[in-house]
């Protein structure tokens, strides 16, 4: 998972093209690394779900167990301290996914109610010897899914470059992702950017 040219041949463009099932089916829903979920037969579709060989990318619904893997995650990614319990309780309560490679969490997304229609994306990321190879894209678009498929009509997350352990390099790259994958800034100020999609 260098360029994100898989053995197939596939291109990233190709792959969303072919946008893979999150939400029904099977609980591990979409592994999209090296084949499509569609075109894996039963054997290749179980080692994806266990992240054995070489579909060993697996994009899945997060749940509470997670939390800890999560917090993990954040303190060693960004820097800065996580809160395990609170991450449990977004988890157990508004949709969230997270990227597995070989068993190990590399990325994730969790979110909480802003408004009846409204939800607030409040975490995301990709591990820094993942990115660029369209884990994160993958995740946004099953994030994407599963909150459209919780009924609300938009989402909402902020940038800011004035968290603890980032920079304003590391927030302009996410605004960047952001705008590649066709969310808009509503509002600004110095250190952050709220950033939005209408569903
Ligand atoms: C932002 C982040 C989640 C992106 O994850 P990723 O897996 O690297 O992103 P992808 O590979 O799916 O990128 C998809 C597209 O976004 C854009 N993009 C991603 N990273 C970019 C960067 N550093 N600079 C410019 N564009 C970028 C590109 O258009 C890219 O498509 P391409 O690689 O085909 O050109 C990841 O960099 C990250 O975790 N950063 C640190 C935490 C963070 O800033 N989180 C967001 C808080 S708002």
């Amino acid at each position: 998972m260098t360029d994100g040219r898989a053995a197939s041949g596939r291109t990233p463009e190709d792959r969303s093209e072919n946008p893979q099932p999150v939400g029904g089916g099977p609980r591990f829903a979409a592994a999209l690394s090296p084949v499509s979920w569609d075109e894996m037969n039963d054997e290749t579709r179980q080692a994806a779900v266990a992240g054995i060989g070489q579909t060993a990318l697996v994009i899945r619904h997060g749940e509470p167990g997670d939390a800890s893997a999560i917090a993990k995650l954040i303190v060693g990614e960004n820097n800065r301290p996580a809160d395990a319990a609170e991450i449990e309780r977004y988890l157990a309560s508004a949709p969230s996914v997270v990227a597995v490679v070989d068993g190990e969490l590399v990325g994730m997304i969790y979110s909480r109610r802003f408004s009846p229609d409204i939800l607030e994306w409040r975490n995301s990321l990709v591990a820094a010897a993942h990115r660029r190879a369209r884990v994160g894209a993958q995740l946004v678009q099953a994030m994407e899914q599963q909150t459209r498929d919780a009924g609300y009509l938009a989402a909402i997350g902020v940038n800011c470059w004035k968290h603890a352990g980032t920079t304003k390099e590391r927030a302009s790259s996410a605004r960047a992702f952001w705008h590649a994958m066709g969310w808009t800034i509503i509002f600004a100020t110095d250190g952050s950017a709220v950033v939005a999609k209408h569903f």
